[in-house]
């Protein structure tokens, strides 16, 4: 993410390591604790259930997003237009990676552009807290935005990714700069969310990002892609590999992050990711309190395989979705809420 991505033969590794290396946690989502709740009389046809939502100004089709993960590079540009055409034909919600490398070499801005095959995309931009943290502020955030004609900011943090890729880590003043950023383009009309990678979430971390004005949160959990392992991968020193590995299970699972900020923040705009891997995971981030689901690895394999394969596999989360909405009687998103029970602890 943000550090590797001064350099974009970096961002390329990870791609690489994300599409063949054994990077997905061991440990779960959780979400095997909790059972839908059936509905023998629903009420409902499958025809009615309505899955549309909104997220930063725009309706989506379905709450769901392809989370950000790359740009900057030819090959990059192609996998997401591929992305972003997917996101325009069934109404999803796209985040491009970090744009560091572009905001620092215009020349690459051309290989983030993507609004062209997603025109009704409720398109989000992407930059590090990292770069907060050495001096990025709301010029840099406003280049980014403007970049590729988004419609929202998102800001990971990212802590432990950067530490075990960098060997170096400065988080120290971070808040300041994102109160300043949110300040700034919620003037424009431009919401900023703040995002883990895949590490999770706690409650006071929610409300302190609450204090600095974000618009909303995606509190990316463990289970899915764990970004220890990939930085394992991608090392290029044996201690530095040594030391990922031993961190390759660090996080706090999905459901709970979920959870954790949902409690936290009871009507914050909330995105889930980390390891969402089925519509029937996407309906039970849903039920346990998101308000739009991500996925980003699976994403990446079915649009390498090609766009036939990234649409049927879309297609197939979204007959699930609204197979678990019609039989828990939800005819909306937002009926899908608390339909669960806890099947273990
Ligand atoms: C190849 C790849 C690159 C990624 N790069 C970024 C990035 O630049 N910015 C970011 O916020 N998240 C990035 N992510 C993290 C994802 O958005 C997501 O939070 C994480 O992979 C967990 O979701 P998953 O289990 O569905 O893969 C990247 C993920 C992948 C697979």
């Amino acid at each position: 993410m943000d550090d590797v991505t001064r350099d974009p033969r970096s961002k390329l590794r990870h791609l690489e390591a994300c599409l063949t290396g054994p990077v997905e946690y061991r440990k779960s989502t959780g979400f095997e604790n909790w059972d839908f709740v059936n509905e023998a009389l629903p009420e409902l046809s499958l025809s009615a259930v309505d899955t549309s939502v909104t997220l930063a100004g725009r309706r989506l089709g379905a709450p769901l997003m392809i989370a950000p993960m790359t740009g900057g590079t030819p090959r990059s540009l192609e996998i997401n237009r591929r992305l972003a055409s997917a996101a325009q034909a069934f109404g999803l919600a796209f985040g491009v990676g970090s744009q560091r490398i572009a905001i620092e070499d215009p020349a690459l801005a051309q290989w983030f552009q993507v609004r062209d095959v997603a025109p009704e995309v409720a398109v989000f931009a992407n930059l590090g807290a990292a770069q907060l943290a050495r001096g990025y502020g709301p010029d840099e955030a406003r280049r980014a935005v403007q970049m590729i004609g988004a419609d929202a900011l998102f800001v990971h943090l990212n802590p432990m990714q950067e530490a075990l890729q960098r060997g170096a880590c400065d988080f120290g003043q971070v808040e300041r700069p994102l109160g300043r950023i949110c300040n700034e383009l919620a003037r424009d009309g431009i919401p900023v969310f703040a995002r883990e990678v895949c590490f999770g979430m706690t409650g006071s971390t929610a409300r302190r990002l609450v204090q600095c004005g974000v618009a909303g949160v995606d509190c990316a959990g463990a289970g899915g892609t764990s970004w220890a392992k990939v930085e394992a991968h991608c090392a290029t020193t044996t201690e530095r590999r040594e030391r990922a590995l031993r961190f390759g299970e660090w996080g706090i699972p999905t459901a709970e992050s979920i959870a954790n900020v949902r409690g936290a923040a009871p009507d914050l705009p909330l995105v889930a990711s980390g390891g969402i891997r089925s519509g029937t995971d996407v309906a039970k981030a849903i039920a346990l309190g998101a308000d739009v689901a991500a996925i980003a690895r699976p994403f990446l394999v079915k649009a390498d395989e090609g766009e036939e394969a990234l649409h049927r596999h879309v297609e197939e989360l979204l007959g699930d979705l609204r197979l678990c909405m019609l039989a828990t009687g939800s005819g909306t998103v937002g009926a899908l809420r608390g339909k669960l029970r806890r099947v273990a602890s």
